[in-house]
């Protein structure tokens, strides 16, 4: 019989077991982790450049950024530690959008270059290892399409491409047709504009020359699927899909209900809720087709594409972009959350919320990404200001998942005031004088500033006027002078895209997410393995420094000592190692600290050996 303590010396013995079996098993697990790290899809742990085509490079001197001027700067985008450049649309345009009015699908506009220019810009992306993807526009043509102008016509199979429908009646006073119903463009004003050669009204969800595509005909969609298939072969590398919950209409055009949100004008997109214009069930479907087609591409080409989509919508419904089931929809659509929920009166524990929200949110296997600005939204540096932007952009960059940079972020521009009498962008334009700064985007659309010349090297001195202005702080703010500061901005942005493409604690690393006191947000990426670092991000979201105990982060090992490795206004020096119990954290910034999780897998082969030996010398 045996004793008691004999038997609580087993029972201790088979809980030690229980123990290493553990240990061997993390860290069999944390290893085979890193092994299929070399086989993650590029697009998981890079890094996502928009360039805004007409605001990057002016290679002709005629003030508007082009192809060739893009191809003349591959370079930055090596420099600055981006793997995928996203181009906004550069296809044959009247411009009236922008280029968000494509009039022919498969042409390079002449404002932006030659198919030839397109062909360059390939494979100089081919040759410094970059991926090249093409913004894809799916809602709508221009109204110069030729589909358009055959479908005014009546000319079959074309007549029903877009969305026509009879007047309403006839104003008596006027004598004008009235619309089909009270449906508003996302831009200001009815949603239907009148043709008198077809005498019926069609569709535009953006501007008029933007006729909406008819999605519940089978045939725009192969057309569009074609047109997929056309720029994967001339080398595009995947898309971003264009305004994609406007995608389809409720078949029996009701009206829409007023929001009742103060807010807006009546004639404003945002005085009516949008159930029959926007997030159709139908829409769906159509999405996991374009996944289809890029995927049989994929195979045919041996070259891995990705597909993202831009829907501002419910968390909900953008999760439902993801696929259904064992149907694929986009590799992700985007997220983002830095831009419609986090605010300046964002506190720590709000921001945890959202970040936690989204990541709880994403259906299993499903993979992140953080976009923090874009060509149709206010700047992050004059969202959040100028310390906070670079706080926003560490996470957006070390956070799990993907990261979207806008050009001109990486060295922190901001937006340009412009005037009425300079309005360019539709929606300022439609918005008119009163209400134009609400809603131009033009002032996120200025130049890039490269350097400290005249219209800061975007194009050159006795070029035409740029067709925006340049934002007059450009001597100061501008990359040039950023490569000279060692913490500038573009030099933080640097290393954080080093980060993704060297730790694998940032590829693949588990999420931590805490706040300490009321101010201080902090996350961690923390890997098992022993031998590798994790990453601890320290973000305060007061206006004055906060002096921060770190010891109570759930994942921080106790007694682990922090390194510190970048940040806004830091007092401290890379590679300083300091205990997490006192960490100083300047207003409005972001820390980012290296630590070793837990013992290395040395100490713990060790620890096993003796473990091994006392066992068998027990039995
Ligand atoms: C998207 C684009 C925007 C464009 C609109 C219509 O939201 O990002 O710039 O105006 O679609 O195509």
């Amino acid at each position: 019989m045996p004793t008691n303590d004999s038997r609580t010396l087993h029972l201790s013995i088979d809980s030690l077991n229980m123990r290493i079996v553990g240990v061997i098993l993390a860290t069999l697990l944390a290893q085979q982790a890193s092994a299929q790290l070399a086989d993650v899809d590029w697009w998981k742990t890079t890094t996502f450049y928009q360039v805004y085509p007409r605001s990057f490079k002016d290679s002709n001197a005629n003030g508007i950024g082009d192809l060739e001027g893009i191809t003349l700067k591959l370079d930055h985008f090596v420099d600055i530690g981006i793997g995928g450049v996203w181009l906004s649309p550069v296809f044959k345009s009247p411009m009236k959008d922008f280029g968000y009015d494509v009039s022919d699908f498969r042409e390079i506009d002449p404002i932006f270059g030659t198919m030839a220019d397109f062909e360059e810009l390939a494979q100089g992306c081919k040759d410094r290892g970059l991926k090249l993807v093409l913004d894809f526009v799916p809602n709508h043509s221009s109204d110069e399409h030729v589909w358009f102008n055959k479908s005014i016509a009546r000319e079959d199979p074309y007549t029903d491409y877009y969305t026509w429908r009879d007047p309403k009646g006839i104003n008596e006073t006027s004598g004008e047709p009235i619309p089909p119903n009270n449906w508003l463009s996302v831009f200001g004003g009815s949603a239907w504009e009148y043709n008198e050669e077809r005498e019926q009204f069609y569709l535009h969800q953006f501007v008029a020359g933007q006729p909406d595509l008819n999605y519940r005909n089978p045939l725009v969609v192969t057309e569009m699927e074609d047109i997929l298939r056309f720029w994967m072969d001339k080398g595009a590398d995947g898309f971003r899909l264009d305004a994609i919950p406007h995608l389809m209409e409720d078949q029996t055009f009701p009206d829409e209900p007023p929001s009742n949100d103060p807010e807006f004008t009546p004639d404003q997109w945002g005085s009516l809720s949008h159930i029959y214009t926007a997030d159709l069930p139908e829409l769906y479907p159509i999405i996991y087709g374009f996944r289809k087609v890029v995927d049989e591409k994929q195979e045919e080409l041996g070259r891995q594409m990705v597909m993202m989509v831009e829907a501002y919508t419910s968390l909900e419904n953008t999760m439902k972009y993801y696929g259904e089931g064992d149907v694929k929809g986009a590799h992700f659509p985007f997220n983002f959350e830095f831009i419609t929920n986090v605010n300046n009166e964002t506190t720590a524990s709000e921001l945890k919320e959202i970040i936690d929200r989204w990541q709880n949110a994403l259906p299993s296997g499903a993979w992140s990404n953080w976009v923090i600005g874009n060509h149709d939204r206010t700047r992050v540096a004059s969202r959040f200001g100028r310390d906070f932007s670079i706080a926003a952009i560490t996470m957006g960059q070390l956070l799990p998942g993907t990261a979207i940079t806008y050009n001109g972020e990486e060295i922190n521009m901001e937006d340009t005031w412009i005037s009425w009498a300079d309005t360019v962008d539709p929606q300022g334009c439609q918005a008119g004088p009163e209400f134009y700064e609400k809603f131009s985007r033009d002032p996120v659309r200025t130049p890039y500033q490269w350097d400290d010349s005249v219209y800061a090297g975007f194009t050159i001195p006795d070029s035409e006027k740029p067709w925006l202005p340049v934002n007059g702080n450009y001597e100061e703010l501008n990359l040039a002078a950023q490569k000279q500061e060692e913490n500038s901005p573009y030099a933080i942005y640097k290393k954080l895209t080093a980060m993704r493409k060297d730790m694998n604690a940032v590829k693949s690393g588990q999420l931590g997410t805490s706040t300490v006191g009321e101010n201080i947000f902090v996350f961690t990426r923390y890997l098992q393995s022993a031998d590798e670092k994790s990453v601890l991000v320290v973000v305060n979201l007061a206006e004055n420094e906060v002096n921060a105990d770190l010891t109570g982060v759930p994942t921080l090992r106790s007694g682990a000592m922090i390194t510190y490795h970048v940040g806004v206004n830091s007092s401290y020096t890379a590679g300083q190692e300091l205990s997490p119990s006192s960490v100083n954290v300047p207003a409005r910034g972001s820390l980012v600290f290296l630590y070793t999780n837990a013992a290395s897998t040395t100490v713990l082969a060790s620890l096993l050996l003796v473990f091994s030996v006392i066992l068998s010398l027990l039995h």
